[in-house]
């Protein structure tokens, strides 16, 4: 064996290790990126009113799905944005069904979206 085999082996390695390192890190950098630019745009709401909506909660769903979102006779209500879009929610809280009554008659528009956004915001 030639003697400048093992170590020229050696560096071949660590040059082989380095560019494995340097592209792993590239790769990630621009999917976080994405990532962090695109922050689900058109879901977020503008602003959550959270005294209005729990406001709105207490003296309309409260009796149903508890004082701490636990839920009661209806379902609990603290993770409720990690399963439904806010157009599900909206939905339910307009026309209820499965036990829950509608509330389009009995809050606004505005009422509506409100605890719409406040409970979207719940993940
Ligand atoms: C009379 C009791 C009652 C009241 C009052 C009530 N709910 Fe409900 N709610 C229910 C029941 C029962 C369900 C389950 C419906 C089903 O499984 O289809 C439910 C389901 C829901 C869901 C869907 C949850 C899920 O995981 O499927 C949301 C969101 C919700 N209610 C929000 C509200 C909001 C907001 C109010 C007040 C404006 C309210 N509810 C008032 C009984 C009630």
């Amino acid at each position: 064996m030639k003697k400048w085999f093992m170590p020229g082996l050696i560096t071949a390695c660590c040059l082989i290790a380095v560019l494995m390192v340097f592209f792993s890190l590239q790769d990630k950098e621009p999917s976080g990126g994405t990532h962090e630019a695109a922050p689900s745009a058109p879901a977020a709401p503008a602003t959550v009113d959270a005294e209005a909506a729990t406001a709105i909660y207490k003296s309309n769903c409260l009796s149903c799905h508890g004082d701490q979102l636990q839920g009661g006779m209806g379902p609990a209500l603290a993770k409720v944005g990690a399963d439904m879009s806010d157009a599900d929610i909206h939905k339910q809280i307009a026309n209820g069904g499965g036990g829950m009554p509608p509330f389009k008659g009995t809050l606004t528009d505005e009422e509506i979206a409100t605890v719409t956004a406040w409970l979207a915001a719940k993940k």
